[in-house]
């Protein structure tokens, strides 16, 4: 296949990181250092964005802070998925008008995908004049170049060009984490679901070069990260557009044959591309942790078919049986969505029958929301809220019975877990992970224990997580 994913130049992003020096030296006349504020919405590939947005701020000459009133420049990295989490973004940035009236000179920035639909731009354009940067994911690589027109010219900086996006290699990062990191391995999106924004918002599937991917990964866990997320929104469409194709599962096992002891995980895969090759990898890779996320969205074939899904209830069932064939203990999780448009409480049902056979450690459930701009919106919607919320939690109490049975289930044994953090539990003062990324609290250990691996006792469980002691080293 026709490589035709445009790769930002090295002397772009070299030009980029000028652009980062100028502000730097500007940043530098100022009687104090200024700190810089980034807040994200929304998913892992918004987390690993503002982790570039933080890099390229350090190299700017930026600290940073938790606090607004405080921040010289604040960065808002959005989410378009769902319009509950749009109405409290414009909310929040609404009220950010009377914290730069205390703090004139103070940078406000809007990005991610809620800043590339057309009309969200176009309203802060004309009535959140206190906003001076718009940037869409696409030109997320020029954020430099753009503070330096802000802070150099004047005027407002709106940039959301419609492209089809691109890879850019060499942008810093600043990880929030110590112990778990996030690897993006492509962009974008061609399925099309239609209900989702996504693919509109980020662009086209590509995918970075596994050279670039594969020492990257490398690094991390030189630096010590025991936990690697490959992240894209369908990994299983991985390759399809390099000069020498591969498929995710062979990166998954170039990933795995990296010296070092850490946990690889990966998200999301889309069913009708999550292949046997892929699961017989996962299940000959020692490092690949066991478990998958796995969306089905909807258990009613009819629904699937609306939505776009190009799989069958059946066709993903059989994945489901072939991975668990191979592995039994594997963890699984999924996204469903409740009241797409013409959904009946009928079809609804179906999805209950998906869970009591698939019997998910954890799901994630949606309610349908429409979303400008996609086939779904125009569809015909007649069910009442008031429905679609009870089918919504009988969905939830289902899965909160399964959660909690299979969480139970851990008692008694003894897990090798990745402890990655201190809790606010006084009597469970860390947490930790199972290698299916179940959340433990823990009673016992040090704060040395942070970021290494330890065998857990699990002694209680409920819907939400586990409990569990550290044994003797
Ligand atoms: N309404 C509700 N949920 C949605 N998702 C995507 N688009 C919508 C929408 N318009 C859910 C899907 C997807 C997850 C990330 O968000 O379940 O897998
Ligand atoms: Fe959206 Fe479907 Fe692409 Fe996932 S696979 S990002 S749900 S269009």
């Amino acid at each position: 296949m026709e490589r035709n994913t445009t790769t930002i130049s090295r002397e772009d992003i070299a030009r980029q990181m000028d652009y980062c020096h100028a502000v730097a030296q500007l940043n530098a006349q100022r009687p104090q250092p200024p700190l810089a504020f980034v807040d994200t919405y929304g998913c892992q590939q918004n987390e690993a964005d503002s982790e570039r947005i933080r890099g390229y701020l350090q190299e700017m000459g930026y600290g940073f802070t938790q606090d607004e009133e405080q921040a010289d420049v604040i960065v808002i990295n959005t989410c378009a998925i769902r319009e509950h989490a749009e109405q409290r973004v414009l909310g929040n940035l609404g009220a950010l008008v009377h914290v730069k009236r205390r703090h004139p000179g103070q940078l406000i920035c809007l990005c991610g995908c809620m800043a590339q639909e057309a009309h969200v731009a176009q309203k802060v354009k004309e009535s959140y004049r206190h906003v001076d940067l718009v940037f869409g994911p696409q030109v997320l690589w020029r954020f430099p170049e753009f503070i330096h027109s802000l802070l150099t010219a004047r005027g407002r900086v709106f940039q959301t060009p419609d492209l089809p996006g691109s890879i850019a290699e060499g942008i810093p990062v600043v990880r929030q984490d110590k112990v778990k990191a996030w690897v993006s391995i492509m962009y974008g999106c061609n399925n099309f679901c239609s209900y989702c924004i996504v693919p509109y918002v980020r662009g086209r599937e590509r995918s970075r070069q596994p050279e670039d991917i594969l020492s990257e990964v490398r690094q991390l866990v030189e630096e010590g990260y025991k936990d690697i997320t490959l992240l894209g929104q369908n990994v299983n469409s991985y390759g399809k557009d390099l000069e020498n194709p591969m498929d995710f599962a062979d990166l998954l096992s170039q990933v795995n044959d990296i010296p070092g002891d850490f946990l690889i995980r990966f998200m999301t895969s889309h069913p009708k591309d999550a292949t046997q090759k892929l699961f017989e990898t996962m299940a000959r890779c020692e490092k690949v942790a066991p478990v998958l996320h796995l969306p089905f969205q909807a258990g009613n074939d009819r629904i699937l078919k609306v939505m776009n899904r190009r799989h069958t209830r059946e066709q993903y069932l059989e994945k489901i049986r072939a991975l668990k064939a191979l592995i039994p203990d594997i963890v699984l999780t999924s996204d469903v969505i409740v009241g797409f448009p013409g959904e009946t409480t009928e079809e609804f049902e179906d999805t209950l029958k998906v869970l009591e056979e698939v019997r998910y450690d954890a799901l994630f459930t949606f309610i349908y929301s429409p979303r400008v701009g996609t086939p779904a919106a125009k569809m015909d919607d007649p069910m009442p809220r008031e429905e679609k919320l009870r089918n919504f939690n009988r969905l939830v109490a289902l899965q909160d019975q399964i959660s909690e049975e299979k969480h139970a289930a851990y008692i008694g044994k003894t897990v090798r877990c990745l402890i990655d953090g201190q809790g606010d539990d006084a009597e469970y003062p860390f947490t930790a992970r199972t290698p299916g990324n179940r959340l433990v609290r823990v009673k016992g250990g040090t704060a040395d224990d942070v970021g290494q691996f330890r065998e857990i006792h699990i002694t209680g469980a409920n819907k939400w997580s586990l409990y569990g002691e550290m044994t003797e080293k």
